[in-house]
């Protein structure tokens, strides 16, 4: 079935037919209206909304001020992507052809005018720069690199692992009231922001306060792909809520957009004395303002569920090894267990102590169950980059199937273990 939703105008192809009508009412907080219809809806969400939280980037932190002054190439070193389907031929054209001087900020103020930075929603007025915001894009998409490294077509869900939030951030010439949040002084600030690095970003620093783990590096986690989560119960590393309880959650108290959110465990003033003393279990728009947030909420879970994880590419992994290694996954390496397919998570509660993985416990306690969610597994190729684990602490697959074999006891061969990194690799 193809089907196009534009302006409030619904084409379905049937039966060979086209029919097109136009739907009553395009607003969002419409109950009654088809599965795809909100889940056309939930990706322009996700793509382009910001739920109004300019008011925070560049109403408190003033960000559009640097990045007005960005090069291209500062931006792409950034980790931030360019949606080459935004652009019109013509500048497709001439970047093809080196035309395009990527060492002048008027071009970037031309690639956001032009919706064209992913994630970041830009107002342009009298040719200047007037505000930022952002989208769930920034971190959960990235590009094919179709035309040039950061430059290509959109790859909805898959974590952005380019992208240095912390540095982006540091930008800001404001930085006072954030720190004022955490209680800290600005240089304090800057020195967990530096340490996040590349694919970072730690979403429960402006709910505890800790910056750092006790062997001193940074707390940060590693942004996780947003695809691959149908069927899937928990969600976060430490398994916060479902999809629509985290979407809430971060809409409000990361993006900052203006909107509502309830959730009285953040009122634990030990576990969570940031959270607790501004009471972000309990955020309200702005007396006589709208709720940007909570209407999108619908659209925007079709969407999130809709996400199926890529397929691996052909030859990127040996298909007879994979064979061998699917077995062991379900037999003697007792992965499926836990990593049950063909969702990879358990069906159920899907949690499990620090223990009963070998890791340490600093992580699980800054959330609410004290636990690690067992990882949904599909699309690994997709997010090599940066490692695997919460905060990338095997640097690749194989890291990760030794720290099983020695945790488990499972005394697998050579040989089984890379049959193992093979049938993960085709996941
Ligand atoms: C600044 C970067 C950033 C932005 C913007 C962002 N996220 Fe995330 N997202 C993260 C990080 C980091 C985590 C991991 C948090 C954790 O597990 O503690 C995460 C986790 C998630 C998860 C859980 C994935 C899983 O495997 O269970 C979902 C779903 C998600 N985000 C959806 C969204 C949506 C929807 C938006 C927009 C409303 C959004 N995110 C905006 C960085 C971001
Ligand atoms: C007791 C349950 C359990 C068992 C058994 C288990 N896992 Fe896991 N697995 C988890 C949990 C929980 C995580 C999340 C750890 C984290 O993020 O810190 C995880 C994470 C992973 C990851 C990292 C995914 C990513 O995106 O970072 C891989 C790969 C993995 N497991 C593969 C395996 C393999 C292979 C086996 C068998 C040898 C196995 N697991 C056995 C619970 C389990």
């Amino acid at each position: 079935m193809a089907r196009r939703v534009n302006a409030g105008t619904a084409a379905w192809l049937l039966g060979g037919t086209i029919v097109t009508f136009t739907l009553a009412t395009a607003a969002l907080a419409t109950p009654r209206r088809g599965p795809n219809a909100a889940i056309t809806e939930g990706r322009h969400v996700f793509r382009y909304d910001t739920f109004g939280d300019e008011a925070f980037w560049s109403g408190v932190l003033r960000l559009h001020e640097p990045i007005a002054a960005l090069t291209p190439v500062q931006a792409l070193g950034a980790g931030l992507k360019v949606d080459l389907d935004a652009l019109p031929a013509a500048t497709v054209d001439a970047l093809r052809a080196g035309e395009v001087n990527l060492n002048d900020p008027a071009v970037t103020l031309d690639l956001l005018a032009r919706d064209a930075v992913v994630g970041v929603k830009a107002k342009v007025e009298d040719g200047a720069l007037s505000a930022v915001g952002i989208t769930c894009a920034l971190c959960h998409s990235t590009v094919d690199d179709a035309l040039a490294p950061g430059v290509g077509h959109r790859l909805d869900g898959w974590p952005n692992r380019d992208l240095n939030v912390g540095a982006i951030v540091g930008l800001s010439p404001n930085l006072q009231p954030v720190a004022d949040l955490l209680g800290v002084d600005v240089p304090a600030l800057r020195s967990v922001l530096d340490a996040w690095g590349p694919g970072k970003f730690d979403a429960t620093v402006f709910l505890d306060g800790k910056g750092f783990r006790p062997d001193g590096r940074t707390a940060a986690t590693l942004i996780p792909p947003a695809f691959g989560l149908a069927g899937v119960n928990l969600h976060t590393f430490t398994g916060w809520g479902q999809v629509t309880y985290w979407n809430a959650f971060v809409a409000n108290l990361e993006m900052h957009g203006q909107g509502t959110f309830f959730d009285p465990r953040l009122d634990d003033a030990t576990k969570f004395p940031i959270a607790a003393r501004n009471g972000f279990g309990h955020v309200r728009p702005p007396e006589g303002k709208p709720d940007l947030v909570t209407p999108k909420l619908p659209a925007l879970h079709a969407y999130q569920l809709s996400l199926a994880a890529p397929r691996p590419p052909e030859g990127s992994f040996d298909p007879a090894a994979a064979a061998r290694g699917g077995a062991l996954f379900a037999g003697a390496a007792k992965c499926a267990s836990c990593h049950v397919p063909p969702i990879f998570t358990e069906p159920g509660w899907n949690l499990h102590t620090p223990a009963e993985i070998g890791i340490d416990d600093f992580q699980a306690n800054r959330g609410p169950e004290g636990r690690y969610r067992t990882t949904p597994l599909r699309g690994l190729f997709a997010h090599a980059k940066g490692g695997y684990y919460h905060d990338g602490r095997f640097a690749t697959l194989g890291d990760v199937v030794d720290h099983y074999d020695q945790h488990l006891d499972l005394h697998l061969t050579q040989a089984q273990r890379s049959d193992l990194v093979e049938y993960l690799k085709s996941l």
